[in-house]
């Protein structure tokens, strides 16, 4: 799927521009001006595309997010001040604005993260629910659209089918019983893990209900 594959380009290309940002900081903290010159005269064709290809499929990818935070705004913010400090520190020998610039890139990968796990966290139900077994009137595929939308919804919508943060269409997926469990408990990709959250109960209630979004 594009965004997914998008989304680990766009990892790998972060991970090669803080690179080379951490290369000329260290060259400039040392105070090997001349080796950052010939450093920045080299890398100079390789930065242009590996900054290109940041932005572009940060950009795609920003279109198809799931849940738009503040978070994710900040990790923005950090981003796009980033750039600029860098290309004046780097430029005029500022030590001060390229170290700034590093601590917000390496910042902006931690906001990431820190969303990431966010979305992987319990949440509460957003509509009442028995969730004891043993009542009465407990219908296990209701206690798991419960335990859905509040926690799969954002990404995978209403009816398994949105797509959002490069989520997989559970309407047309093919997936056992135990594979649903295994993608759940260990994530993938964008999707965060979310192993020990939910009980053996809860999950039978959320495997079910994911089967269930095929039928329709
Ligand atoms: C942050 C977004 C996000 C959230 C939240 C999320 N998913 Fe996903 N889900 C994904 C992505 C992305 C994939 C595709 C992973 C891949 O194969 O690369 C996926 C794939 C799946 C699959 C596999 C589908 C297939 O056929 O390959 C299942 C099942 C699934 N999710 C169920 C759930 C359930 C249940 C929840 C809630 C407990 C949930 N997801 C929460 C993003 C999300």
């Amino acid at each position: 799927m594009l965004f997914t594959a998008l989304f680990h380009t766009h990892k790998f290309v972060v991970l090669l521009f803080a690179a080379i940002y951490l290369i000329k900081t260290i060259l400039l903290l040392t105070g090997s001006t001349n080796g950052l010159d010939k450093f920045t005269k080299i890398i100079k064709i390789p930065e242009i595309v590996i900054s290109l290809l940041f932005l572009l499929t940060g950009g795609y990818l920003v279109m198809g997010i799931a849940a738009f935070d503040m978070l994710f705004i900040l990790k923005l913010v950090f981003v796009f001040a980033s750039i600029p400090l860098a290309i004046i520190g780097f430029k005029k020998k500022k030590k001060l604005f390229a170290v700034i610039s590093i601590f917000l890139i390496i910042g902006a990968y931690g906001l990431a993260e820190v969303h990431k796990a966010r979305m992987g966290k319990r949440h509460d139900f957003k509509e009442e629910v028995i969730t004891n077994p043993t009542a009465q009137n407990y219908v296990l595929n209701l206690h798991g659209k419960a335990l859905y939308n509040a926690q799969c919804m954002v990404c995978h919508g209403n009816n398994g089918d949105a797509g959002l943060s490069g989520a997989k269409n559970l309407q047309l997926s093919k997936k056992t019983e135990a594979e649903i469990a295994t993608i759940i408990n260990s994530g993938k990709s964008t999707m965060p893990k979310m192993d020990g959250k939910f009980n053996a109960q809860e999950m039978k209630a959320l495997v079910s209900y994911v089967k269930s979004l095929r039928a329709k």
